[in-house]
């Protein structure tokens, strides 16, 4: 069915920082056959977008421009509908993200973003996981710096462990980096509703269905096993949630999985500021005056510059443990933040529109929709995936 629409990909919120990064991607890698437009409120910003875009490659020129705006339902329908596969970079996700979800789940189109929001997952799974069952959608969240390196990670890392007995893996985060308006504003409005996250994860684990006889659960270790040197913090994100849910769902986790995820910090004064950082935020996004000023340290639109990008990098090394046997393995690669993060979304879709993939719906994760066709084709965009030792 999806097969007559016009596009195999809408990319929305091209005009932002990060959906630009992952046009300009899709202008030098997507091919001559791939048939895609790009959708927004502002037909002015967009127009210049395609501008840039034609630069990189003169048959960007003819790239449709579609009018779509969160506030109007029936322009986001149109784009659910248009597209074999949307992509999505208009955040915060908790406050424009849910009418592109729904129009996907009603529509039976695939679906990637960018949100890092538990929240906002937790409530989409409520609200739409079903629907998107029935119609076949793919609804895929997260597929940026959160959560793909922490979910194809694990996933690959549980690939080098014995089959059918009990596994831990821990991962440890390092990178270096700088915050766009987007993703401050986001952070933000998690911070500030953190009685909303509790109860949106508490619904969800009350009806989501649990395999029998097996397990998954994330492991909250004070002190992990030391895999890496420095101090180390438990890294409150998305992604071991995310990863949960790919052990979920994938027999080859095994009968009872756990996983730890945490930053690690060469230095302890470095480990106590940002400790100290994350306290004082989520303290000032509590009173509105507060947060106005928090948010008012970048605006929407604004990003790092590309010489700062180009010096970002990250590293995230897994020790996985299982059936006598203990893995180190590594993902890696540049500008986790922005530039990775286009990549990663961008692969993502081209991914769902291309590749031969296992048969899922509903609200699913990368490593489940999408496990080793992603990882082929991240490894080809220049990341890392490897074993360290084992
Ligand atoms: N998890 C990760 O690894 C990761 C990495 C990077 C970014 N992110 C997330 O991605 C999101 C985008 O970040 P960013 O820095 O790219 O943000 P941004 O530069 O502020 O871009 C936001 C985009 O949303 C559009 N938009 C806002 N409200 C809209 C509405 N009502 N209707 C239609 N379009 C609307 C904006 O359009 P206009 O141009 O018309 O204003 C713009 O294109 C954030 O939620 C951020 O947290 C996540």
């Amino acid at each position: 069915m999806t097969a007559e629409r016009p596009y195999d990909i809408v990319l929305f919120g091209a005009t932002g920082f990060t959906g630009g990064l992952t046009a300009e991607y899709l202008a030098r890698h997507a091919g001559a056959g791939l048939r895609w437009a790009l959708a927004g409120r502002n037909q002015a910003k967009l127009a210049a977008v395609r501008d840039r875009l034609a630069a990189i490659d003169p048959a960007c020129a003819e790239l449709p421009l579609l009018h779509a705006d969160t506030d109007d339902t029936a322009s986001i329908e149109a784009v659910a509908t248009a597209a074999r596969v949307v992509i999505t970079t208009v955040g915060p996700y908790v406050q424009y993200g849910e009418p592109l979800v729904a129009a996907c789940a009603r529509a039976g189109t695939d679906y990637v973003d960018l949100t890092g929001e538990p929240t906002f997952v937790d409530r989409m799974y409520l609200r739409h996981h079903e629907q998107a069952v029935r119609t076949g959608a793919r609804i895929v969240h997260a597929c940026g710096f959160d959560s793909i390196p922490q979910d194809l990670g694990a996933y690959y890392t549980v690939k080098q462990l014995p089959e059918g007995v009990p596994l831990h893996v821990e991962a440890f985060v390092r990178a270096s980096g700088d915050a766009s308006g987007g993703t401050l504003h986001s952070a933000v409005g998690i911070f500030a509703d953190l009685p909303g996250l509790y109860r949106a994860e508490r619904d969800r684990r009350a009806v989501e269905p649990r395999p029998e006889g097996r397990r998954a659960r994330i492991s909250r270790r004070p002190v992990p096993k030391a895999g890496v040197s420095g101090w180390t913090l438990p890294l409150p994100t998305v992604d071991p949630q995310i990863v949960e849910r790919s052990a979920l769902a994938l027999d080859r986790y095994g009968p009872d999985f756990s996983y730890g995820a945490y930053v690690a910090l060469k230095r302890l004064p470095v480990a106590v500021g940002m400790a100290a950082g994350s306290v004082a935020a989520i303290a000032l996004a509590q009173l509105p005056p507060t947060r106005s000023l928090l948010l008012r340290l970048r605006t929407p639109g604004e990003g790092p510059s590309a010489e700062k990008r180009a010096k970002h990098w990250f590293s995230v090394k897994f020790v996985g443990e299982g059936g006598g046997k203990r893995v180190v393995t590594e993902v890696a690669g540049r500008d986790p933040g922005y530039g990775g993060t286009a990549v990663m979304l961008a692969e993502s879709a081209l991914c769902l529109a291309q590749d031969d993939l296992p048969d899922t719906a509903g609200q699913v994760t990368t490593a489940t929709a999408m496990g080793d066709a992603l990882i082929d084709r991240l490894q080809k965009a220049g990341l890392t995936f490897r074993v360290i030792h084992s």
